[in-house]
């Protein structure tokens, strides 16, 4: 064969491998609202970045005259390219090709993929669209979803893993995104369930959509499986490209420092009067967010999920932050088994990789009730306590209203390592509320002097000031100083050294 045509075979196999499954297939993914494989990845990389690993592979199975069956690539496209000219590693499922459906040679293409990630240090985002396993292969295919379950295990902690659902993702197949650090899925064109509709309705006779069951929406608000809810595909690999800015590469490093020019000193006359003198009244801690951060901008995670408490990533002069604020507007922003979780993730994922985190509080305490308590609030709340306690990333806490009871303690208090406690003068800061107090402590008092021991007990200890008579809380500061106050703190703790003592791993109450 002449050189010219070597080069011409290379050409012609280029060509085949980027069909996947052929133009029938792929009009039929467009007709469905959804991308290929190919189309997603070039959206979500900064434009010819991508390098494409593997693209000439097939699959080596025989049964059911699967050997007169290969396309090149075999249903999902490897590589890696840049988001912000930063390394990322892809994979992305191809539907048009057995249904994206996983075969061991195209699980064996995740796997190379994700043990270069590791090796080199740079998140895996995973495009997901797939039948699930590749069913003429067999357990071949169950060995490799299994594979790749362990690889994200490994990977947990070391680099950030994130998954966009783009199309289905049912059965043991939701696992591998379950275990990664970011679900995001698109409305209306992805799905993910262990059972599906037809399974349910014969086991439990239950009907149900597959929207209903496992959609976009039932995910990011009903469950807490999601953490993105994005209108369409391309939303969706857009947040990640938002949600990558905020994150390092791996374990080993920082957060990117992005160039700020929102004033560090800026003041915001506005948050003195945020908080409302009528303890019982809500406000909106997302405006004393957006207020403080650079150009109000936040990332909220998990929005539609457990509201009484808001997660997310922001920038303090230019340095990503992750906070944790309780949500006064919702349920009175109190501690419950979603929120305890919710919060707990977050947590611990901001630990892992290295961002700090600043936590607002304002919480009246845990819910109490049976449904609260039947469900375990008590291991629930104590993950949130855990997460708190074992994370050794800067730590800045301030309280803007209430911090009552155990929930004082557990909102990054300074007695479980946190650096800097600020309170404003508003806060309230005891065992509980003085209503409940005087309830308890003095029982059938007439209505004058309840009245009273109330407003007692309010100007003796529902204020910040007992608490920083003895250190607990650092500095009550003004509300208008808030984003100058943060951003000294998080200088001062830039050079934290902190670490757990050695262990195998610790004991988390899952
Ligand atoms: C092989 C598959 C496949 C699979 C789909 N295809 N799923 N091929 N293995 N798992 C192929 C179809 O044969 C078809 O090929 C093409 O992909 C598109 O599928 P359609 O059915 O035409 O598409 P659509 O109508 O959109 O339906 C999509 C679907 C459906 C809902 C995903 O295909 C489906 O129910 N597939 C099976 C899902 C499933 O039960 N998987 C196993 C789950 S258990 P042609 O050639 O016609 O284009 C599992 C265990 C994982 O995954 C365990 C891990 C521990």
């Amino acid at each position: 064969m002449s050189l010219e045509s070597k080069i011409k075979v290379l050409e012609e196999m280029h060509i085949t491998a980027e069909q996947g499954g052929g133009q029938e297939r792929i009009d039929k993914q467009h007709s469905a609202g959804r991308r290929t494989a190919r189309e997603r990845i070039e959206l979500l990389l900064d434009p010819g970045s991508f390098v494409e690993i593997d693209k000439f592979v097939t699959h080596t199975a025989t049964d059911f005259e699967m050997d007169k069956n290969k396309i090149l690539g075999d249903g999902v496209v490897t590589g890696h390219g840049k988001i912000e000219g930063r390394l990322m590693f892809v994979f992305a499922q191809d539907f048009t090709v057995f249904g994206g459906s996983l075969s061991r040679a195209n699980a064996n293409k995740i796997i190379k993929l994700m043990e270069l990630a590791m090796k080199m240090g740079a998140p895996v985002i995973g495009l997901n669209d797939s039948g699930g396993a590749r069913i003429q292969e067999g357990v071949q295919s169950l060995a490799g979803y299994a594979d790749i379950f362990y690889r994200n295990v490994r990977a947990s902690g070391v680099i950030p893993q994130i998954s966009a659902i783009l199309g289905p993702c049912a059965g043991g197949a939701v696992y591998s995104p379950a275990i990664t650090d970011f679900i995001l899925m698109s409305k209306e064109t992805s799905y993910m369930f262990v059972t599906g509709p037809d399974v349910i309705k014969a086991v439990t006779h239950e009907e149900v959509t597959k929207e209903e069951l496992g959609g976009a929406m039932t995910h990011n608000k009903k469950s807490g499986v999601a953490h993105f809810l994005a209108d369409d595909e391309e939303q969706s690999l857009m947040m990640i490209r938002e949600l990558m800015s905020f994150l390092p590469l791996n374990n080993m490093e920082d957060p990117p420092v992005k160039a700020c020019d929102d004033d560090p000193q800026r003041i915001d006359k506005k948050l003195d009067e945020i908080i409302p003198n009528d303890p019982n009244k809500p406000y909106d801690m997302k405006e004393i967010i957006h207020s403080v951060v650079d150009h109000g901008h936040f990332l909220e995670v998990q929005p539609h999920y457990a509201q009484n408490i808001i997660v997310g990533f922001a920038r303090l002069n230019g340095r990503s932050v992750g906070i944790v604020a309780n949500q006064p507007q919702v349920l009175a922003g109190v501690l419950d088994i979603d929120s305890s979780t919710k919060a707990a993730r977050f947590v611990r994922f901001c630990d892992a990789f290295n961002i700090p985190l600043i936590t607002l509080e304002d919480v009246p305490g845990f819910l109490p009730g049976t449904t609260q308590e039947y469900g375990g609030i008590i291991k629930h709340g104590a993950k949130l306590l855990y997460a708190y306690a074992e994370a050794t990333v800067p730590k800045i806490t301030v309280i803007t209203r209430k911090a009552y009871g155990g929930a004082y303690d557990v909102m990054a208090s300074k007695h479980i390592g946190t650096d800097v406690n600020f309170a404003y003068p508003m806060a309230e800061i005891a065992v509980m509320g003085p209503e409940g107090a005087v309830n308890i402590i003095f029982r059938n008092l007439d209505e004058e002097t309840r009245k009273e021991k109330v407003q007692e007990y309010r100007d003796n200890f529902a204020s910040p000031f007992k608490a920083a008579e003895v250190g607990y809380i650092d500095e009550i500061i003004y509300p208008r100083n808030t984003r100058k106050k943060l951003i000294q703190a998080l200088e001062m703790t830039k050079n934290k050294r902190d670490s757990n003592p050695p262990k195998k791993h610790g004991n988390i109450p899952l």
